[in-house]
């Protein structure tokens, strides 16, 4: 993906007001982390089909491994995550004890260890584990999985909750990219959202960390957060960079009150309508490339020598539920409530109730709840959304070529692409597929026209933009 160039972004204002893009960022479309999505899940993935593609998982391949601590010290009322408030350290301490032995059930159905290429904690807060158990759960990862030199090992960090001696013990265990979650300075938004943090806190856990020596650092930033005005997005952004991340994400506030109760806490009036999170999440970009930093599919940043930006013009950029990776492995292994498992074969979700979850481990079964097995059609719409989320063209001849589909496979998607090239989202060129500037704002929408499951807006997702 070509870097974005300044005159590129500023051409985009262009856009805003004009009634198209506002009907576009207005509509709702999934984030599109896998296809089919999280929605198309249900029951007919069961812990018996999870057990046959842990079995069948080729050994000699490295995978990615992601483990999910649902707890947090405190509640933000915008939070989308699976998590709870937990201040009781045997709760979190049983929770460990769960993942170590779903760890030993996927060690022994597989038939020994993997090789993991890269462990993610993410959450909630997995600051919310004590040194101790972040030592307990390592211990157990190492017997489950090996864990080469180059192996990479990121955390999404609280900045508010994560200390000193749990940044020293994590680093002592390989932790080498951490994720904090910074979203926004501005004091009135984060009084409306009940994430109040200082600018001293942040800098001081940077400060921490690369003492550490924990080699990567991303913040999260978020737009379109109730009160949130551009002007709050440049002081955030002015601030956040002046720390010098490796790597940024701007997130679009995603309201889903009917899914996460504890939103129904932001008055709905407050939040910033569709032209206006156009407008913060381009202000946002703007100023990221003007300070040096190349924009990389829907909503990262990265320095030049990052290796994300590196993949972002190697057209080696992959995307999955964490968001944009130089991942490559095949295999996800998801562990605890809610995690997602990625097989050739298809997706094998946890429970995400943790009662469940910790039941099911309890009777030494897997705890998957549900998932989806892939069809060679999921494949190839799967392999097509994912190039373009990475801002690359597509060749749909090619690759229903290589999907072994049949010629017609994507004719359904012939009207609508026929439509967002009249309103500019796209370039064809032959059987090839380019998103325009204006559709790579976009993309989500895009990747709607290959989305055999997505059923407009009778099913609910967040903004587009
Ligand atoms: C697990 S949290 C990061 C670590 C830590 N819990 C924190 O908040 O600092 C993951 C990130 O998801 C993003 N996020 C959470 N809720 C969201 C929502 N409703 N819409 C968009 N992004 C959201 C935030 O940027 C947050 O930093
Ligand atoms: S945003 Fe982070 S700290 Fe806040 S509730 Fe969600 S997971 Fe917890």
């Amino acid at each position: 993906m070509p870097a974005v160039a300044l005159s590129d972004l500023e051409a985009m204002q262009g856009l805003v007001g004009q009634p198209q893009l506002g009907v576009y960022a207005a509509s709702r479309a999934p984030r599109y982390t896998s296809y089919p999505t999280a929605a198309q899940f249900d029951g007919a993935v069961g812990s018996d089909l999870h057990r046959t593609w842990l079995e069948s998982a080729p050994a000699d391949e490295a995978v990615s491994v992601y483990v999910h601590i649902p707890f947090c010290r405190r509640l933000c009322w915008y939070c989308g995550c699976n998590t709870r408030v937990v201040s009781r350290a045997e709760t979190i301490s049983d929770y460990v004890r769960k993942i170590e032995r779903e760890l030993e059930l996927v060690y022994r159905t597989h038939g020994g260890p993997f090789i993991a290429s890269s462990v993610h904690f993410g959450g909630g807060s997995p600051d919310s584990l004590s040194p101790e158990d972040l030592d307990w759960l390592f211990a157990s990862l190492k017997h489950a999985f090996l864990l080469p030199k180059d192996v990479e090992i990121a955390a999404e960090l609280d900045p508010s909750s994560v200390t000193s001696d749990w940044i020293h013990a994590a680093a002592r265990h390989g932790l080498s990219r951490a994720s904090l979650g910074v979203q926004t300075f501005a004091q009135p938004v984060q009084a409306a959202i009940n994430r109040p943090q200082s600018f001293e806190t942040i800098a001081q856990v940077v400060a921490t960390l690369r003492q550490a020596r924990v080699g990567s650092i991303n913040f999260d930033l978020m737009y379109g957060l109730p009160l949130q005005t551009c002007g709050d997005i440049e002081d955030t952004v002015e601030k956040a960079v002046g720390l010098k991340p490796d790597r940024l994400s701007v997130f679009g506030y995603a309201h889903v009150p009917w899914m996460k109760a504890h939103q129904k806490l932001i008055d709905p009036s407050d939040l910033p309508g569709a032209s206006e999170r156009f407008e913060q999440a381009e202000t946002a970009a703007t100023l990221l490339v003007r300070a040096g930093y190349r924009r990389i599919g829907l909503d990262h940043f990265a320095l030049p020598d990052d290796a994300l930006a590196k993949a972002s013009i190697e057209g080696r950029l992959h995307r999955n539920f964490q968001g944009y990776t130089t991942d490559r492995a095949q295999t996800l292994i998801g562990l605890g409530a809610s995690a997602i498992s990625r097989f050739p074969e298809g997706y094998a979700q946890n429970h995400s109730d943790e009662v469940a979850y910790r039941g099911a481990i309890a009777e030494g079964r897997l705890a998957t709840a549900r998932g989806v097995s892939l069809s060679g059609d999921d494949r190839l719409r799967g392999e097509i959304i994912e190039r373009l989320m990475c801002g690359e063209s597509v060749d749909l001849a090619a690759l229903t070529q290589k999907h072994g589909q049949p010629p017609n496979a994507l004719d359904d998607a012939r009207a609508p692409l026929q439509r967002m090239e009249g309103e500019g989202l796209i370039e064809r060129r032959g059987s090839s597929v380019a998103l325009t500037e204006r559709g790579r704002f976009l993309v989500r929408t895009v990747c709607t026209a290959f989305d055999r499951y997505f059923l407009g807006e009778t099913v609910r997702h967040a903004a587009a933009v």
